[in-house]
């Protein structure tokens, strides 16, 4: 546990880059806390006191959570998974919902009904390798770290393991689900130490950005 996570007596939090940033900025918002990042800085106060925010790679996220140097982050079940690492679950969020999906080209045969084994494409190793582990599916994982769907038109490998949102993304690349592997959900999580030093503070926090 270092020392700067509460820095002057802000409550660190570490915010994902991408799609779910506007979302979360504008919750945050609703609930008085204004946090802007501007001409691309990477940390941000909000004007109440409140939080020092840093805003990093979603991947990287867990990092700095499970380092301390953010007390607290925001991010997917599904990057927190494969991180390895445990965290203490605070909320989770109504918004930022995907499923992560077993997907390949339309003639591709259901993974349930392929007997030999599977090679998949994905960034999310640890997830599918556990994932068909646990089914008793033997499967071949092949690393990616984006551009996913490239894989089974490529040739690079039959399925692709991957969130789907919209399911635009696969559609436009004539790519289908095959099968739903997990639902994902954007939790509010923090490192333990940090929790049990500031757990009065984050539990009223945690109930201002409940949504009820
Ligand atoms: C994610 C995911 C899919 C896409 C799915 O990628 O990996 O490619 O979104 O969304 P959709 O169902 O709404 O089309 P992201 O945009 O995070 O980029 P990445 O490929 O660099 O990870």
């Amino acid at each position: 546990m270092t020392g700067s996570a509460s820095s002057r007596g802000r409550l660190t939090i570490a915010l994902p880059k991408g799609r779910l940033l506007s979302r979360l900025l504008a919750h945050f918002a609703s609930r008085g806390i204004d946090l802007s990042f501007e001409d691309r800085k990477l940390i941000a106060e909000d004007e109440t006191g409140l939080f020092k925010a840093f805003l990093v790679k979603n991947s990287d996220l867990p990092t700095y959570v499970n380092h301390g140097i953010a007390g607290l982050g925001i991010c997917g079940n599904d990057v927190l998974y494969e991180s390895g690492h445990r965290f203490l679950t605070l909320l989770t969020f109504s918004f930022g919902r995907t499923k992560m999906c077993l997907a390949g080209r339309a003639e591709a045969e259901a993974a349930s009904e392929a007997p030999r084994r599977l090679q998949v494409a994905t960034k999310f190793t640890r997830f599918t390798q556990d994932y068909f582990h646990g089914k008793g599916i033997p499967v071949q994982v092949i690393k990616l770290e984006g551009s996913v769907e490239l894989a089974p038109i490529l040739g690079l490998a039959p399925y692709i393991v991957d969130l789907v949102e919209t399911g635009d993304t696969l559609r436009a690349n004539n790519l289908q689900v095959i099968e739903t592997l997990k639902e994902i959900e954007v939790h509010l999580v923090a490192n333990t130490s940090f929790y049990k030093l500031n757990y009065e503070r984050i539990n009223e926090i945690v109930e201002r950005l409940k949504e009820s």
